[in-house]
């Protein structure tokens, strides 16, 4: 070893001692007869002292030293007079006797320091940089032991880690596949998979009983804080269980993880349907860090001649505790925070449960003051509140009140920091319907299990049929998916029918599924997590970039490696591709 001890483990139980210390510059001070240098590594910066009195040559080579630049360092421990209590090796510094310079950098385009002075863009372009910024280091070291963890808890559990390809085929449900080119097969083409759905399944026709994976999945889909094109999953599938089984082996992954990563004791995690998370949040992950659930009008505020909610298939308001005196100005900017395109609602109507006690609204005109504390009373509303309520399309109006929800509760600072609200979400829908193209899609996939009871309506009902579904949300993040599969051929035929696939369609794109479950497919079910999302939930923090070593940007970017980028004519040829303009 070039060292004997890091930067981040000397104290006052070493003072006295010769140590050797390798690591980068990170600031030097120049003090008349002293010079301070900041010495890091992946462990913590020790101080070094220079002393002009003592040795004043090695004191001017100390002053010619850059920032970064990599060092090997000789000298004693000694106690600070001036202790820094905020860090852990504040309390000794090294009188160093000589060093030497094992690499020059150049200067860093940005400081390496907790609060850089680097812009995002530069930061990915020299994300190494970056990476030795403290921060990263310690959202890595965090994935790194959730990762260690989370193959403890499954192992323990009789889970086995199998690995599965990264080369398969095209499916059209989902997102987009990225694909790659094969040169032995011209005009054929692999997808990368997104996710590692199949082969699980067929592994458990192999009779695995139990396997996870944490693997990386790919999908070319538009990209967002909580969105990367290649992510990775912890992902995992089990037989010859309900999904009672599925729902306790997992909640019993989170908690191992609180306990061992976090040191925090989870009680059990409450569960609700999709639907009853939809009235009440407006959100299939609903943030329970704070209340401010919804209240229904349209019994209540129909027949007045306000046209609006006349017409309004749903009229639903939230109550913002302790907002009445909230200014035109602030109710203006909540007003354009709705109509946004992101949003989507037409107006937003207020009402001031004002301290006095009287009413003020925006729709004085058409409701009397009995009227309004009708409305008033069917939200509790205290002196002081501020009601706010959306009208319009059901399914609209409710995700946009949810979209207002998570902006008050921010904006209200009802988030507290450090608090951990999960939750099950269970019984979605098996189907959505889809206006443009006119058909049902699989709200997860095509292999995911009708509820057994909601089995008939699939014919005379079939939007209204329910999956055996289940979403594990934590502070209104969606950190898991996964569902009961169909195991029965028979009845995935039907759901790909349902799905609008022909049989020869579905035999092209599934047919090595539904030849397995011809031979013994035992009843199973699973569940992915997303393990980017689940660490950045865990460090409380809202960019799953950060806790990717090299994150590509917004529009899919590796701006450090420059990808992607294009490739020669020749290696196009031999791949027989011709780009057409
Ligand atoms: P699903 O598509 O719900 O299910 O994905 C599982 C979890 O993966 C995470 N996730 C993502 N994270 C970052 N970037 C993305 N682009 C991204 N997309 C998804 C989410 C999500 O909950 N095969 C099924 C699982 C199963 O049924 O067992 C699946 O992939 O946290």
């Amino acid at each position: 070893m070039l060292r004997t001890h890091t930067c981040g483990e000397l104290n006052m139980a070493h003072v006295g001692q010769e140590v050797t210390l390798t690591g980068w510059l990170q600031r030097s001070r120049d003090m008349g007869g002293l010079t301070f240098i900041d010495l890091r590594d992946r462990y913590g910066i020790t101080q070094l002292v220079f002393n002009m009195e003592v040795n004043s040559a090695l004191c001017v080579e100390a002053r010619k030293l850059g920032r970064e630049f990599v060092l090997s360092v000789k000298g004693k421990v000694a106690e600070r007079s001036n202790k820094n209590a905020k860090m852990a090796t504040g309390d000794i510094e090294i009188l160093v006797g000589s060093f030497s310079v094992l690499n020059v950098s150049k200067t860093p385009p940005f400081t390496i320091e907790e609060n850089t002075d680097g812009g995002e863009e530069l930061r990915m372009k020299y994300r190494y940089l970056d990476l030795r910024r403290n921060m990263n280091l310690k959202n890595l070291e965090l994935r790194h032991k959730m990762g260690i963890e989370t193959r403890n808890y499954l192992n323990n559990q009789q889970f086995l880690e199998i690995e599965t390809p990264y080369m398969i085929k095209s499916t059209p449900e989902g997102a987009r596949d990225f694909v790659v080119p094969s040169r032995m097969n011209p005009g054929q083409f692999y997808a990368l998979p997104q996710s590692p759905q199949q082969f699980k399944q067929l592994l458990m026709v192999a009779g695995f009983d139990r396997y996870f994976q944490i693997v990386r999945c790919f999908r070319d889909e538009d990209l967002r804080a909580d969105r990367q094109p290649e992510f990775t999953q912890i992902d995992c599938e089990m037989s010859f269980i309900t999904q009672e089984d599925i729902l306790n082996t997992f909640e019993g992954l989170t908690k191992h993880l609180f306990r061992s990563v976090l040191n925090i004791e989870m009680g059990d995690f409450p569960r609700m349907s999709f639907d009853q998370a939809m009235k009440l949040y407006g959100s299939d992950k609903p943030d329970l860090r704070f209340e401010m659930t919804f209240t229904e009008l349209n019994e209540l505020v129909k027949g007045k001649n306000f046209k609006v909610f006349d017409e309004a298939e749903l009229i639903v308001g939230i109550n913002a505790r302790g907002c009445s005196e909230y200014s035109r100005k602030q109710l203006d900017e909540l007003t354009d925070f709705v109509k946004r395109p992101q949003v989507g609602a037409s107006g937003l109507v207020y009402l001031r449960y004002n301290l006095d006690g009287t009413v003020k609204s925006s729709v004085d005109k058409f409701y009397t003051p009995e009227d309004l504390k009708a409305i008033l009373s069917k939200f509790n509303a205290q002196l002081g509140d501020l009601i706010l309520i959306l009208a319009g399309k059901e399914e609209k109006t409710r995700t946009a009140l949810g979209t207002l929800r998570l902006e008050l509760g921010k904006r209200l600072g009802l988030i507290r920091k450090g608090d951990f609200k999960p939750l099950w979400v269970i019984d979605f829908p098996l189907l959505e319907w889809d206006d443009e193209t006119r058909r049902y899609y699989a709200k997860h996939h095509p292999f995911t299990a009708p509820k057994p009871e909601d089995i008939p309506l699939l014919d005379t009902d079939t939007g209204a049929v329910r999956a055996n579904a289940y979403d594990l949300v934590i502070n209104g993040s969606e950190v898991g998916g996964g569902s009961i599969r169909i195991h029965n051929k028979e009845l995935q035929k039907k759901m790909f029918s349902v799905l609008g696939y022909s049989e020869e369609e579905a035999a092209d794109q599934f047919g090595f599924l539904m030849n397995a479950f011809e031979y013994g497919a035992p009843p199973h079910g699973g569940i992915a997590f997303g393990f980017d999302r689940l660490t950045t939930v865990f460090a409380g923090a809202e960019s799953i970039r950060d806790f990717i070593a090299f994150p590509k940007n917004n529009s899919g970017r590796d701006v450090m490696i420059d990808s992607p980028a294009p490739i020669k004519l020749e290696q196009l040829n031999e791949l027989g591709i011709k780009l057409v303009k």
